[in-house]
C-alpha cells in the first residue's frame, strides 16, 4: 500500500497535472481533494492538450480511477461540460473509472455572482477566480450548503427546499434577486448525469487501502494560496498543505508514504497577493513569454519572479516535502545568469523565515550561471568527461545549490529532501528522472 501526494508549492501552476499523470502510470486511483473550477490543469497526452478544471489529471487514463473527493466544491455546469467535452473526444468517462464524493459540496451560479460582488466590496480585491469558490466553502461552513449526495439521493421537492434554504444567509449581499429558475429546469437532467458518479468515496479508498492500492492525491491551488499558511488573505478558501489534502480526500497521515512538491524553477502567481521576487522588468517579461505564463483558468498574464528559496524551504517544512520535482528548466536555462532569493531583509535585518506579513520582505539574491540552452537529456547524461563551466555541469551546479539550501547544506544521504526530476517542457516524457522512483 502506498499513498503519494502531489501539491504545488508556490501561488499555483506549478505543473502538477504532467507529475500525477506520470505517477498514475502505476497507480490504480487519483483523489483530486480540494479546490474546484478554480483550478486549471493542461495535460499533454499522446500531443493532444487537455485543458482540466475539475477532473483529476488522470482522467485521460482509463486504467485509473478519478475521484473528485469530499473536500472539492464540484460546480455542476462546469464539471458537466467538462465530462461531455472529453467524452466526445473519445475518453472513456463513466461510473467506473470516475467516482464523486457524495460529500463534495456544490458550487450554485449565485456562489459566483456574490464572488464578484464580494471583490468588488473589497479594499484590496483578490483577484479570485470568480467561481464561487469562497462563497461555496462559506456557506459548507455556516453548514447550509446542498452536497453531490443531496443532488442524487433527495427527491425533487426536498431538494428544492434545501437549495433555497441554502440561500438565506446570503441572500441580502445578492445584487439582484435569485433567479432559480435555470437551475430547476437543470435539476432533473443533473440528478440523473451525476448518479452515475456520486458515491461514498472514503468506502472506496478505505477498501483500495485494506488491498495494497497505489494511491495519489493530486493538491489542487498551492502553499501559498492555503487558507492558513498562505499569503492570507490573498489566498484560496481550502486547505492546500500535505495534511489539508489528505484530510480532505479522507485518507489518514499515517498512510503517506510520498509528498512530492512541485515547484518552478521561478515563480509565477496569478491574482494579487505578496511576491517578494516579483519581477516588472524585461526579464519579467522573458519568463513570461518563454514560459506560456497565461492563467489556464482566466486567461490572464502571469505575474512572473525569481525563484524564492526562503518560500521553498518554508513549503518543504510544512507539508514535509521529501522529493522535489522542478519545471520549466528550460525556461530558466535561457537566461545567462539566474538569481535565487536567498534571505530577506525585513525590519532592517536578514531572515530566512516567512513572516506573516511577507509583503514586508525584500529579496536578497544570490546569482548563478544558467546558459543551459537545451536541458533534455542534461542530467543523466552527466558523467566523465565534463569540464567546469560547460551547460551540464552549471546545470548541475543550479540544482545542487537549491538542495543544499533546502537541507542546510546537509551532505547527501542525510538530505531529507531530494530533487527527484526536472522538467522541460510541457509533455508527460518531458522530464529528467534523477532518482529512479517512479
Ligand atoms: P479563488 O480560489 O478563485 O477564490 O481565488 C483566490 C486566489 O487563488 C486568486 O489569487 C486566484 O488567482 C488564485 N488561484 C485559485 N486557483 C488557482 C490555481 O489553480 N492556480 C493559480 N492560482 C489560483
Ligand atoms: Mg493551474
Amino acid at each position: 500500500m502506498s499513498v503519494s501526494e502531489v501539491l504545488g508549492t508556490q501561488w499555483g501552476d506549478e505543473g502538477k497535472g504532467k507529475i500525477t499523470n506520470i505517477l498514475a502510470e502505476e497507480a490504480d486511483a487519483i483523489i483530486k481533494s480540494n479546490g474546484g473550477a478554480n483550478a486549471g490543469h493542461s495535460v499533454e497526452v499522446d500531443g493532444e492538450r487537455f485543458a482540466l478544471h475539475l477532473l483529476p489529471s488522470s482522467i485521460t487514463n482509463p486504467n485509473v480511477i478519478s475521484i473528485i473527493g469530499p473536500g472539492v466544491v464540484v460546480d455542476l455546469d462546469i464539471l458537466h461540460e467538462e465530462i461531455t467535452a472529453l467524452r466526445k473526444r473519445g475518453i472513456t468517462i463513466t461510473g467506473d473509472n470516475l467516482k464523486i464524493s457524495s460529500r463534495a459540496h456544490i458550487v450554485f451560479p449565485w456562489h459566483k455572482i456574490l464572488d464578484g460582488v464580494l471583490e468588488e466590496m473589497r479594499k484590496n480585491p483578490i483577484g479570485t477566480t470568480r467561481r464561487g469558490i469562497g462563497i461555496a466553502y462559506a456557506e459548507k461552513a455556516y453548514r447550509v450548503n446542498v452536497r453531490m449526495g443531496d443532488l442524487v439521493n433527495m427527491d425533487e421537492k426536498e431538494l428544492r427546499t434545501a437549495i433555497i434554504y441554502s440561500t438565506k444567509p446570503n441572500e441580502a449581499n445578492q445584487p439582484t434577486p435569485i433567479d432559480f429558475t435555470e437551475i430547476w429546469a437543470k435539476l432533473p437532467e443533473y440528478k440523473q448525469f451525476y448518479g452515475e458518479f456520486v458515491c461514498d468515496t472514503e468506502c472506496i479508498i478505505q477498501d483500495m487501502l485494506s488491498n495494497n492500492a497505489k494511491l495519489v492525491i493530486e493538491g489542487a491551488q498551492a502553499t501559498g494560496l492555503d487558507i492558513d499558511f498562505g499569503t492570507y488573505p490573498d489566498v484560496t478558501s481550502s486547505s492546500c498543505t500535505a495534511s489539508g489534502i489528505a484530510a480532505a480526500a479522507g485518507i489518514g497521515p499515517l498512510h503517506i508514504s510520498n509528498i512530492f512538491g512541485v515547484a518552478k524553477c521561478y515563480t509565477s502567481r496569478v491574482g494579487e497577493g505578496p511576491f517578494p521576487t516579483e519581477l516588472f522588468d524585461e526579464d519579467g517579461k522573458k519568463i513570461r513569454e518563454l514560459g506560456h505564463e497565461y492563467g489556464t483558468t482566466t486567461g490572464r498574464p502571469r505575474r512572473t519572479g525569481w525563484l524564492d528559496l526562503v518560500w521553498l524551504k518554508y513549503a518543504v517544512g510544512i507539508n514535509s516535502i521529501n522529493y522535489l520535482v522542478f519545471n520549466h528548466a528550460d525556461t530558466i536555462g535561457k537566461f545567462e545568469k539566474i538569481k535565487v532569493c536567498t534571505a530577506y531583509m525585513y525590519k532592517g535585518e536578514k531572515i530566512t523565515y516567512i513572516p506573516e506579513d511577507l509583503g514586508n520582505c525584500e529579496p536578497v539574491y544570490t546569482e548563478l550561471d544558467g546558459n543551459w540552452p537545451n536541458i533534455q537529456g542534461l542530467y543523466h547524461k552527466l558523467g566523465d568527461g565534463h569540464e567546469k563551466g560547460d551547460e551540464k555541469t552549471r546545470a548541475r551546479e543550479f540544482f545542487e545549490f537549491i538542495e543544499e539550501y533546502l537541507n542546510n547544506g546537509k551532505l547527501k544521504p542525510e538530505r531529507t529532501v531530494q530533487i527527484a526530476g526536472i522538467g522541460w517542457g510541457p509533455a508527460q516524457d518531458d522530464i529528467e528522472w534523477i532518482l529512479d522512483i517512479v
